[in-house]
């Protein structure tokens, strides 16, 4: 830990003594203090008193600018008005019936209407939305294998805990990776269905293909990589790995849990020009309530009709949740908004990219829709490995040293982006690239001393 970065830390520590308290006492019953192992950061997480539109606020009363916004899943921002309303409204009216009430047709048109599929199933999370697509591609194939990529995150069950970030000396040849369990407790056996290949290169899936033949069920890839902060497909990528799928008659998922209800109207299928055979959303489209998704064509959707494959969940379709899809399709996620957050974002992407040039930091900043990323990183990251090189601790520095003076860059952890919400504003961009002006120089010298000590240490976990 060099100098600049202890300080940040020990000044995070002295403006945050009650988060400090609440994750000490959390930890005695919740196991790390947090509901779901991202949240933990040492030395502890903000703890959360409230949140309105752009912004939260800490148990000590400090004040921030939101670009956490639950890992992207608040496109809507905090407590958007119209989304509050028809919820409002719901909860007076049963918020849980276990059979069908009409609003689960009324959101399946607003999806078949904006990306390229017929039927629609909802669920509850992104998870669950992955798991029964992997499950729905099986039966449609009779087969059992899944390609991923390395480094992909897809949610928390079996079949996506390979390869999510595995380390040096387990991961082996860029070219053909090793598949590498991820916790604890996964069903042994695991890494022999779920296949890795890096991002951005079409010939390790082919090859992964050749080496299974008419084993694989489907490919899943998230378009924009989202869980190595922000990674393009290279031009024409896409299009072309569902080619190559449909080629060795497989089926092609796209996970947009992410991209869905962020990137433009119609998603990363409307934005890269690709039709899937299974779309996967969650997190935005539920303007803060949760709500997930796997829709396909009526033709393989047809498992589930014919009931030969089951799908169930009591809180399937609750309406509360549904009403909020309904009124966030409706009035959050509109043509206008995306635009006016994609013009944001581009001033929030262009500011970064002078500052980082002007500060001399050795890294770049990227975007598009709602989401960027400042990368410590030398030219573009193109997949997972590029990506594991990134330098941590600068990051850990850019981030307590942004958040102490009161912006949330993004979520911690440097596989993470920022989003920007409808609730945020030209004011709050400026506000952002104001504070990273101060941040930037700091993060630069300290770049530049760690290069003169010796390589830039990666301990990616
Ligand atoms: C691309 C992607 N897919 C799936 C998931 C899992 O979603 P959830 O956390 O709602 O289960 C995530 C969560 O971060 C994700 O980023």
């Amino acid at each position: 830990m060099y100098p600049a970065l202890q300080k940040e830390l020990d000044t995070y520590e002295k403006r945050t003594p009650k988060s400090r308290d609440a994750h000490r006492r959390a930890s005695d019953r919740v196991p790390i203090g947090v509901g779901s192992n991202y949240r933990f950061y040492p030395p502890y997480p903000l703890f959360v008193q409230d949140a309105k539109a752009s912004r939260f606020r800490d148990l000590d009363g400090n004040e921030y600018l939101d670009h956490n916004l639950c890992y992207g899943a608040l496109f809507a921002g905090h407590c958007h008005p119209a989304v509050m309303k028809a919820v409002e409204q719901r909860l007076r009216i049963g918020t849980l019936f276990g059979m069908p009430h009409g609003l689960e047709l009324e959101l399946a048109e607003i999806i078949c209407d904006r990306f390229p599929v017929e039927m629609v199933r909802f669920g509850n999370s992104g998870s669950e939305a992955t798991m029964h697509s992997f499950r729905l591609a099986r039966a449609v194939t009779g087969r059992s294998k899944i390609i991923k990529m390395e480094g992909g995150y897809h949610g928390g069950h079996d079949a996506v805990s390979v390869s999510v970030k595995p380390k040096e000396g387990q991961f082996g040849d860029p070219d053909h990776p090793t598949p590498v369990v991820s916790s604890l407790g996964v069903l042994p056996g695991t890494a022999d269905a779920t296949l890795v290949a890096p991002f951005n290169n079409l010939p390790a899936v082919e090859r992964l293909f050749e080496e299974n033949p008419n084993e694989v069920a489907a490919v899943i890839v998230e378009p924009i990589m989202m869980n190595i902060a922000f990674c393009m497909p290279d031009d024409g990528y896409l299009p072309a790995l569902c080619d190559v799928t449909r080629k060795h008659g497989a089926l092609f998922i796209m996970d947009e849990v992410k991209t869905g209800g962020k990137l433009a109207y119609g998603g990363a299928c409307d934005y890269f020009g690709v039709k899937p055979d299974i779309v996967c959303m969650g997190k935005s489209i539920g303007g803060g309530f949760p709500l997930a998704a796997f829709a396909a064509s009526r033709d393989l959707m047809d498992v589930i009709a014919k009931q030969k494959m089951f799908h169930a969940g009591t809180y399937n379709t609750n309406p509360v949740v549904m009403a909020a899809g309904i009124a966030t399709f409706r009035e959050v996620l509109t043509r206008d908004a995306f635009e006016s957050v994609s013009r944001l974002n581009t001033k929030l992407v262009r500011g970064y990219q002078e500052l980082v040039k002007k500060a001399g930091i050795i890294g770049y900043a990227d975007g598009a829709g709602a989401n960027g990323a400042l990368m410590f990183y030398p030219q573009r990251v193109r997949n997972y490995r590029d990506w594991y090189h990134v330098d941590e601790d600068v990051w850990t520095h850019y981030w307590f040293a942004m958040a102490n003076r009161g912006i949330v860059p993004q979520p911690y952890w440097w596989d993470e982006q920022w989003t920007i919400s409808v609730q945020h504003n030209e004011k709050d961009i400026d506000e952002h690239l104001q504070v990273f002006a101060e941040v930037a120089p700091a993060c630069a010298e300290a770049q530049e001393e760690r290069m003169t000590v010796g390589p830039i240490a990666s301990h990616a976990s």
